[in-house]
């Protein structure tokens, strides 16, 4: 069965996509009968549509040469927003990685609405429609009977929303806790080792691991929204980040840590949620953990989680991400999901 895919948004994660695309396309094909053809792709610079599918080497290349898609010859075209891709293109499932944006989630909320408009399926990294967004753009895609899959947006790789959606569909999740910001848990085991915040903070920047702008992270905000998602879409609970109570990490100092330590404890920015009577608790904190909780061996460059149900017990899951791959590669497991 022939897949066509629009792919918008052609940054870290879009490209690394499309790499996967290339590289996987005969074992997908094989293994799950589908043809995954690029017909429309965009970026800042416009976008670039042929029903016959587009070059993916030739796409890599020119984002590559530090060109846009716009430039692809004879199909490219500038001045187009990725509305417009979607309104005039050819495909069945949009692939949205555009930047987050928290403000009014553009340009991907748009994208998105239109392509649910068209019966087109969705796979997206991109947190910002979701959670500003998310009872709408399912009620949309509900009526029109298409799937939004958006296993990346909560730690990447990790599959934390298929389990708790998927996986746990018949149980009552009773507790949900996760370290899901891969920022602050590097800055939290800097200062356990005796760094300041400000030089933990200084030295994550300079490795590209913490934004130029840190606030989101810092100040729990990115755990936040990714418990927004998980709320929604794994507690069944509509939730918007006004239900949550939200604490960061810049007032946490290394004698914080060092005192944890000498009781055999460790200090982590967790997202939790635990049920009360119908409802859940939802906060993103520091927390003081015993150093035999799962999410204590949980140290920078890992991410993890944990659920705990009343009839599937305890599953803890982690993933260490040193790159965007394991995201990309959640997108493209999301493609192959909405036909499965
Ligand atoms: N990086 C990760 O490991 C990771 C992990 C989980 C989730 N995510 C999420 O995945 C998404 C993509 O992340 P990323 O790291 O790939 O971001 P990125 O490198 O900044 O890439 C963003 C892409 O969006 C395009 N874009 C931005 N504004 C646009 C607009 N108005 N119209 C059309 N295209 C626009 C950019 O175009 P140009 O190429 O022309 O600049 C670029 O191709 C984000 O929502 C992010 O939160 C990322």
């Amino acid at each position: 069965m022939q897949v066509r895919l629009a792919v918008v948004g052609l940054g870290n994660v879009g490209r690394r996509f499309l790499e996967l695309v290339q590289q996987k396309h005969s074992l997908i094909q094989k293994r799950f009968d589908l043809d995954l053809v690029v017909t429309a792709a965009g970026d800042t610079s416009g976008g670039a549509e042929y029903f016959s599918g587009l070059d993916v080497a030739k796409i890599l290349e020119l984002k590559r040469s530090g060109k846009g898609v716009a430039a692809y010859s004879q199909h490219g075209r500038g001045e187009m927003t990725m509305v417009d891709v979607v309104r005039s293109c050819h495909a069945d499932v949009l692939v949205e990685n555009t930047l987050t944006n928290l403000t009014d989630g553009e340009p991907g909320l748009s994208t998105m609405r239109e392509a649910i408009a068209r019966k087109m399926h969705i796979a997206t990294a991109n947190k910002g429609p979701l959670v500003l967004a998310y009872q709408d753009l399912f009620a949309r895609a509900e009526k029109q009977n298409v799937k939004i899959l958006h296993s990346a947006t909560v730690a990447g790789g990790l599959p934390v929303v298929n389990i708790g959606r998927r996986d746990l569909g018949a149980s009552e999740i009773t507790k949900f806790e996760g370290i899901v910001n891969g920022t602050t848990n590097h800055i939290l085991d800097a200062m356990a080792r005796g760094e300041a915040y400000e030089s933990a903070l200084q030295h994550m920047q300079e490795l590209g691991i913490a934004e130029a702008d840190p606030t989101l992270d810092v100040d729990g905000w990115d755990a936040a929204n990714k418990l927004v998602i998980i709320a929604n879409a794994c507690l069944r609970r509509p939730t918007t980040l006004k239900d949550l109570r939200v604490q960061g990490i810049r007032d946490v100092t290394p004698k914080d840590l060092q005192d944890a330590q000498a009781k055999g404890q460790v200090i982590k920015l967790v997202a939790r949620a635990v049920k009360q009577g119908d409802n859940y608790e939802l906060s993103v904190k520091p927390e003081w953990l015993d150093a035999s909780h799962p999410l204590a061996s949980v140290h920078g460059g890992y991410m993890g989680v944990l659920y705990e149900s009343d009839i599937n017990g305890q599953i803890f899951a982690t993933i260490r991400e040193e790159n965007p791959y394991p995201t990309a590669a959640a997108v493209l497991r999301d493609v192959i999901n909405i036909y499965q």
